[in-house]
């Protein structure tokens, strides 16, 4: 391992909270079909592709469906889920994102996204953040889905840095074992219990700081 070079940043979760959205959406889709999804259903569905999302809620209920009405049913989630995310606004940035982005850029550290949503760049744009990445890394460039490394490893390629340069922040479990299948390091944007093989673990960006950055220089 090196020195930190690069920060590549999960979306959802880490730099807004919306699976608050993603929640309302699946639940709705849930009774619709005639069963309930909860919260806790809900925390199974984090870093998770939207496909692999609707296979688990259909899991949930017990139903089996088509490939041509899966798609159907995820396109009915995700124009829902839009009808939230158009509303959001830069207020919906959590604690610390932008004052740690600005740190990071000042000490000459690049940016990137790692996000396994389809909605990223427009999330971002809601937020007004998109300039602050040198590189968006979605899920409409990856075939593999976390805890696959490819979305960081494209992102750490995107920048021009060594994988082991990299800390990548992340609040899923999924996307912790994608950092670290990356040869990357890793802080948790979390729970310890969760996110315990993280090299590092916080409660959020709020929480973040050069010499915490500096704990995985070695
Ligand atoms: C991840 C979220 O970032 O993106 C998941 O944590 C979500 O909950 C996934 O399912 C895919 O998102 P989208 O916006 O492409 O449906
Ligand atoms: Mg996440």
């Amino acid at each position: 391992m090196g020195k930190v070079k690069a920060c590549l940043f999960d979306l959802d979760g880490v730099i807004v909270d919306t699976a608050k959205y993603h929640y309302i959406a699946w639940k709705e889709l849930a009774n619709e079909m005639g069963f309930d999804f909860t919260l806790e259903d809900n925390e199974r569905l984090k870093g998770v592709s939207r496909m692999t999302s609707l296979d688990i809620l259909l899991s949930i209920g017990q139903v089996e469906k088509s490939e041509e009405e899966k798609v159907a049913l995820a396109t009915k989630k995700n124009e829902n889920y839009l009808t939230y995310i158009l509303k959001m606004g830069p207020e919906e940035i959590l604690p610390g994102t932008k004052e740690f982005l600005e740190l990071l850029q000042k000490e000459n550290i690049k940016i990137a996204l790692g996000s396994a949503s389809k909605n990223a760049m427009l999330i971002l744009e809601r937020l007004k953040l998109t300039s602050y990445f040198e590189a968006i890394i979605d899920g409409t460039s990856v075939a593999k889905a976390k805890p696959d490394p490819e979305v960081f490893i494209k992102g750490a390629e995107a920048l021009g840095v060594q994988a082991e340069d990299c800390v990548v922040f992340e609040d899923a479990e999924a996307g912790v074992e994608a950092a670290l299948a990356g040869g990357m390091k890793c802080v948790g944007i979390g729970k310890e219990d969760v996110l315990g093989k993280a090299h590092l673990v916080v409660d959020g960006l709020h929480k973040m700081s050069m010499q915490k950055l500096g704990l995985l220089n070695d």
